[in-house]
């Protein structure tokens, strides 16, 4: 079973160090977390995955690595001035600040009614840019990652020769300024994107949207998550985000409910309608903002030899629910019988933040020590990933602690390795807790087809 409570996850990823509040000496940042040592490893391991499967298994997707600072001008274009906001009300008792849509006229800290009608409240973190400090000139941090997906669309385009559909992908960090972040690292302030901007021609956008839908659901669960902890949720017309004529949400029942993992968007020619130049020339479908101060067409060549500006359709993927929701399903507290259970973290392994622990059985015997060290030198030029030397506490605890962290295997150093030929070392798989013994010489090829399967 998944993990039910989020306290618990909080509790093993500071524990054994996945993810720390951040500044946490002094009182902490708000909605604003640190991944520690495990927790970089697995999200760097989940945005492999992402990547892996967005562009290096498929040939229609080119990548990007776009800058965080924002020309002003982008997310004015885009209508992230005008509209990226929510309606807030404040509570004249208490003086606290809510979302209008997540209470019920009732102010959820005292209970007073007494409450401001709803403003909107802009999202974006605005920052100065250059030495002077006046207001005067300011960019932003980019509330997603797709807008310079957008503007750059036709330096892509004209620098690979793509053509309809291809997808521009991107991993970054993104910026919100929450009022209320909550759930751990479901709602944050700075956070990580994943996200693929697919173009196709005006007309395919819907049969597309269907077909990335089913392949976002199929890599979630090859992440692990069972489709039934998943509901795709379709957003109601007046939901929509500005730029949306669609969406599906893949949400996923987290420890505090059923939430979005992933949207998935047709944003039809509305981005790139609002960023070109000569919007009166291109048959734009949608209300763009007029725009008279971008240099470029952002339209493509058919191979009919007509210009059109395509649709776009967007998988964009929230990097730490990622995290947040792999960790909830692998998350499993076991019966071990006779009063003994352990929590082990069912994490696939291409997941998992350490691959292999070596264990000596015997800590203080040199020779043990020593096969130790020489066999995690050699296993860590392999390419699995991290190997890690693990000699605290007895075997027992060791194991444990691998369990927790979700090391797929662990190997043990034992007399027998020292002492027979040909020499042989046990792996024990962490889910089954069942140990094979193997010869040495055989441990790289093991390993390899093990972690490359
Ligand atoms: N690009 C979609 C989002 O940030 O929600």
């Amino acid at each position: 079973m998944a993990a039910t409570s989020m306290d618990q996850l909080v509790s093993l990823c500071k524990r054994r160090g996945f993810i720390f509040q951040n500044a946490d000496i002094y009182g902490g940042l708000q909605g604003v977390y640190d991944y520690g040592p495990l927790g970089v490893e697995l999200k760097n391991n989940l945005k492999a995955a992402w990547w892996r499967a967005i562009v290096y298994e498929r040939d229609d997707v080119e990548g990007l690595d776009a800058a965080i600072l924002t020309n002003r001008a982008v997310l004015h274009y885009s209508g992230h001035e005008d509209t990226f906001s929510d309606p807030m009300v404040d509570c004249k008792k208490c003086k606290g600040r809510f979302r209008a849509d997540h209470i019920n006229g009732k102010c959820p800290n005292c209970g007073s009614t007494d409450l401001t009608e709803p403003r909107p409240f802009n999202l974006m973190f605005k920052t100065a840019i250059g030495p002077v400090d006046d207001g005067s000139v300011f960019g932003y941090l980019r509330p997603e990652t797709a807008q310079a997906i957008f503007t750059q669309f036709k330096n892509v385009v004209d620098s690979t020769s793509r053509k309809l559909p291809f997808g521009i992908a991107q991993i970054g960090k993104s910026f919100r300024n929450e009022i209320t972040p909550r759930n751990f690292i479901f709602r944050v302030r700075e956070f990580e994107q994943a996200e693929l901007e697919y173009f196709v021609m005006p007309g395919e956008d819907e049969e597309w949207h269907e077909r990335w839908k089913e392949a976002r659901i199929a890599w979630w669960e090859a992440q692990g998550l069972k489709r039934e902890n998943m509901n795709i949720y379709t957003t109601p017309k007046e939901d929509l985000a500005h730029y949306a004529k669609a969406c599906y949400d893949i949400e996923y029942q987290f420890p505090h409910g059923m939430e979005e993992l992933e949207g998935i968007a047709n944003r039809t020619d509305y981005d790139l309608g609002n960023h070109t130049k000569a919007q009166d020339e291109l048959n734009l479908t949608s209300h763009c903002h007029e725009n008279h101060e971008s240099t470029q067409k952002l339209c493509i060549l058919t191979d009919d030899n007509k210009w059109v500006v395509p649709f776009v359709i967007e998988p964009s993927m929230g990097v730490d629910r990622g995290v947040l929701a792999v960790m909830t399903e692998a998350y499993t507290e076991e019966d071990l019988g006779g009063g003994n259970s352990r929590i082990v973290l069912k994490l696939k392994k291409h997941l998992a933040p350490i691959k292999i622990a070596i264990i000596p059985l015997k800590k203080n015997n040199e020779q043990i020590m020593s096969k130790c060290h020489e066999l995690k030198k050699e296993l860590m030029k392999l390419g699995i990933g991290r190997v890690a030397l693990e000699n605290t506490g007895n075997i027992g605890k060791a194991y444990r602690r691998h369990d927790e962290i979700g090391t797929p295997l662990c190997l043990t150093v034992d007399f027998e390795t020292i002492e027979q030929q040909p020499e042989t070392v046990t792996l024990r798989d962490r889910d089954t807790m069942e140990q094979i013994r193997i010869k040495t010489a055989e441990l790289k090829t093991y390993l390899r087809d093990y972690f490359m399967e």
